[in-house]
């Protein structure tokens, strides 16, 4: 019997016998290993003459694949015996009592999302959502903001060394701004929209991070106007921090998606190192805090969408939502919302069981109190 018979037969009867998958790798160690015995007739291969290894080379590869073949089936089936076994013996007691304590918490930015969603949602706003990767054209070029407008400049962006297949540079969002587009171009008009998600700017210190969240909104209709833009954001603002005391201040400013074009800052006190949302910002003890920007959607930002202008008017808006959270629940380092440690989001973080109801209230107590 030659020596590839043998280690043939020898391998399958041993294999045949292996009683567990230690047992299995043992002898795959054995065969295929580094030192293995297949190995070594792999090796003699390299000092043959072309003729004879012509000549042997098939029959030791062959050996090797009947090898590998065999230790994997072995290993499948084994394996498959021990699922069998532990599915007979393990069984679930369902008398045991419920573990005491909830293990863990739902994130404030999810939280904070939620609110905004089921708020809008009450107002008739659908939500819509875009790619996180995008194309220049979808985040700049149809929000008017062409190739060499400044603006871009003013956005930090990521982008990535290819193309799209259409030549579009791609890049990670920086707003969300662009899911408006997307939207209109999907639905048309007349919509209402808010579009929640992840936006990337390189950028990082207390108050910036190279990835935060922000909500965009988007209503487009016949006879919208300025007007229907105060009303909404006052509205959301009221609902969401829960109180009716809010004044919003509303300052010009420039985007080039919107003309005209509004921050908002919404009027809060000091009390103690806390801020707390509500009256008038010029008061005594009282500022404002910038909470986004918005705007009468640019004519030119409906056309690259596909609507007709003449007939069509929108507003629109963007909100920071991390900076709503850190508001709102106390949080000063805009860092740690994404540390993951668990002790912060224990303390921070709410209970599932919290879901955001109109009727029940926006507002959640952080799992640690409220600092
Ligand atoms: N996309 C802007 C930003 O990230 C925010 C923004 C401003 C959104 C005005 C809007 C808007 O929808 O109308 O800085």
């Amino acid at each position: 019997m030659s020596e590839i018979q043998q280690i043939a037969q020898d391998a399958q009867t041993r294999i045949a016998a292996a009683q567990d998958l230690a047992g299995v790798e043992a002898l795959r160690v054995e065969f295929l290993g580094k030192q293995g015995s297949v190995s070594a007739l792999l090796k003699t291969l390299g000092k043959m003459s072309p003729e004879e290894r012509q000549e042997k080379a098939p029959a030791i590869q062959s050996l090797r694949q009947q090898v590998a073949d065999g230790l994997a089936q072995k290993k499948a089936a084994l394996e498959e015996a021990e699922l069998d076994a532990r599915l007979a013996n393990e069984t679930l007691d369902l008398t045991l009592p419920a573990p005491s304590a909830l293990r863990g918490s739902v994130h404030p930015v999810s939280q904070v999302m939620d609110e905004v969603a089921e708020i809008f949602a009450d107002l008739g706003f659908a939500v819509a959502t875009g790619p996180e990767i995008e194309n220049d054209w979808h985040n700049f070029t149809a929000l008017n903001m062409d190739e060499s407008h400044p603006a871009r400049a003013m956005h930090d962006t990521f982008y990535f060394p290819d193309e799209d297949s259409q030549g579009r540079k791609m890049l990670l969002r920086t707003h969300t701004s662009p899911v408006q587009i997307r939207a209109m171009q999907a639905q048309g008009a007349p919509i209402r929209i808010i579009a929640p998600g992840r936006v990337y700017r390189s950028d990082s210190d207390a108050t910036h991070t190279p990835m935060f969240h922000q909500i965009e909104g988007l209503v487009v209709d016949e006879g919208t106007h300025l007007g229907h833009l105060k009303w909404t954001l006052e509205t959301f603002f009221k609902a969401f921090f829960e109180r009716e005391d809010i004044t919003l201040r509303l300052r010009p400013s420039y985007f080039p998606f919107t003309e005209p074009s509004v921050e908002f800052d919404v009027g809060y006190a000091n009390e103690g190192d806390r801020r707390v949302v509500g009256g008038h910002g010029d008061a005594d003890g009282h500022d404002w805090m910038e909470l986004g920007g918005s705007g009468v959607v640019n004519r030119r930002v409906l056309e690259s969408a596909g609507l007709d202008a003449d007939k069509y008017q929108g507003f629109a808006f963007g909100l920071g939502i991390d900076r709503l959270a850190m508001l709102k629940y106390g949080m000063n380092d805009l860092r740690a919302f994404f540390d993951g440690d668990g002790r912060w989001l224990s303390h921070y973080g709410f209970s599932h069981l919290d879901q955001p109801t109109l009727s029940a209230g926006v507002g959640a107590q952080n799992l640690g109190g409220k600092s």
